[in-house]
This record gives C-alpha cells, structure tokens and sequence, in this order.
C-alpha cells in the first residue's frame, strides 16, 4: 500500500471552484490535481493499492481533506478538468467534522482536518516527508528485493504544493530526498511509484 498526502497551501477548501482558473485563482489545484493523478493512475488504469489524500488549506474557511482510494474509486478519468469538476462537487459540499470520511462517490471521500489529522490516521505505515534536500529514500548500492518485501509494506508520502511543506511534527517521520534537484510533485510521485514498483530496498 503506498499513500500520498498532498498539501494545497492556497487550495480552495470551499465555494465554487473556478474551472477555467485552476492554477490562480483555484489556489494551485491544477498542482494538486497532478499529484492525483500520478498518484493513482498507469496508463490505462488505477492502481488499487495507492490512496491519494488532498489537503486544501486555502480556504475560506477550516481545511478540507479529500481523500481517493484506487481499491474502490470509479469512473476518475486522466482528464485535468474532468477531476477539477469532480473536486468543485466536493468542495460545494458542506463540511464533515474532523475524522468523519463522509463519502461522495465510491472511491471518494471528504472530511475536515488538515495534514496532522492524516498523519495520525496513518500510524500503520512508515511516513517519508519528500524533500530534495534529504538523504536518500533508496538505500546506497540499493537491491531489489526479490520477494516483493516493499511492495508489502504500506509507506505514507507526504509532498507539497509549489511551496514549501513548513513545519510537520517529525516525530514519527522519515525525511527522505529522491535527488538534488528539486522535481515537480507528480514527478516526483511517479519516482516513488518508479522505487515501489522495482521494489527497490528502501532506506527507512
Ligand atoms: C515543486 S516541489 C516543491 C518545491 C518547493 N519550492 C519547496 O521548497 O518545497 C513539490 C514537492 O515535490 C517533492 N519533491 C520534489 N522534488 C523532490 C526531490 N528531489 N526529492 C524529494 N521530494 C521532492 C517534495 O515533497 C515537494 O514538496
């Protein structure tokens, strides 16, 4: 299982989303709506063992949390303005109290909270803070493990937007780099799916 949590600085948590303004007014949501994307989607399909959650900070309003689980999600097609629409549906909505996933559709869920609320809800796993300025998330002269070991294991990814991810309580997380140069955050993600899926050893 690999799940990512996506943070939206200025994504708009409420209102009605402007389609035709993703990148300004929406608050980066086309970022965010990558980072879905790469996230849960191969060339022709979904990966069921991926979960996406979007965090949209940027009101008005507290934050909304919406989360995408590839095991149940229906009918996402790999069309930008298509999710957007998806994304304004929810966002219309009102707001569940912190913990509740109300669900929208299959597959799609909502809830209020902000990264905190996802990082507790995500204790079963190893949680990695994506960060170019990190060690290494593949271990020197790494190997592939042969028997599928880390494409057992379920790892959380925490990415930001276009902005630095700020402070997380790093308690219970690894900080991990996948290179020096810092990437966009699908590409990012799809380097780490790229890790998994080779099941390349991991330094965790
Ligand atoms: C466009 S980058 C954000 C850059 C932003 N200026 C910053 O300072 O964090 C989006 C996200 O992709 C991930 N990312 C990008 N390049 C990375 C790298 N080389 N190693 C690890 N994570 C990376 C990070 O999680 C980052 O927050």
């Amino acid at each position: 299982m690999r799940r990512f949590a996506v943070v939206g600085h200025r994504a708009m948590s409420k209102g009605k989303l402007p389609l035709n303004d993703l990148a300004s007014g929406a608050g980066r949501m086309d970022v965010l709506i990558r980072a879905l994307m790469a996230g849960l989607m191969t060339s022709h399909g979904l990966r069921k063992d991926s979960v996406v959650v979007l965090h949209l900070l940027g009101g008005p309003g507290p934050p909304r949390r919406i989360k995408f689980d590839g095991e149940t999600l229906k009918g996402l097609h790999a069309d930008e303005r298509s999710i957007a629409g998806t994304i304004g549906k929810v966002i219309a909505t009102p707001l569940p109290p912190i913990g509740h996933w109300q669900p929208i559709t299959a597959g799609i869920s909502h809830s209020g909270g902000g990264l905190d609320f996802t990082l507790q809800e995500w204790q079963d796993g190893t949680t990695v803070l994506l960060d170019a300025e990190a060690p290494r998330l593949w271990k020197p002269k790494a190997m592939l493990l042969a028997n599928g070991k880390a494409s057992e294991r379920t790892v959380n990814f925490v990415l930001s937007d276009d902005q630095p991810l700020g402070d997380v309580a790093t308690d219970d997380v690894v900080i991990r780099s996948l290179g020096d140069q810092w990437l966009q955050g699908h590409m990012a993600i799809g380097v780490v799916h790229f890790l998994l899926d080779e099941d390349v050893e991991l330094n965790l």
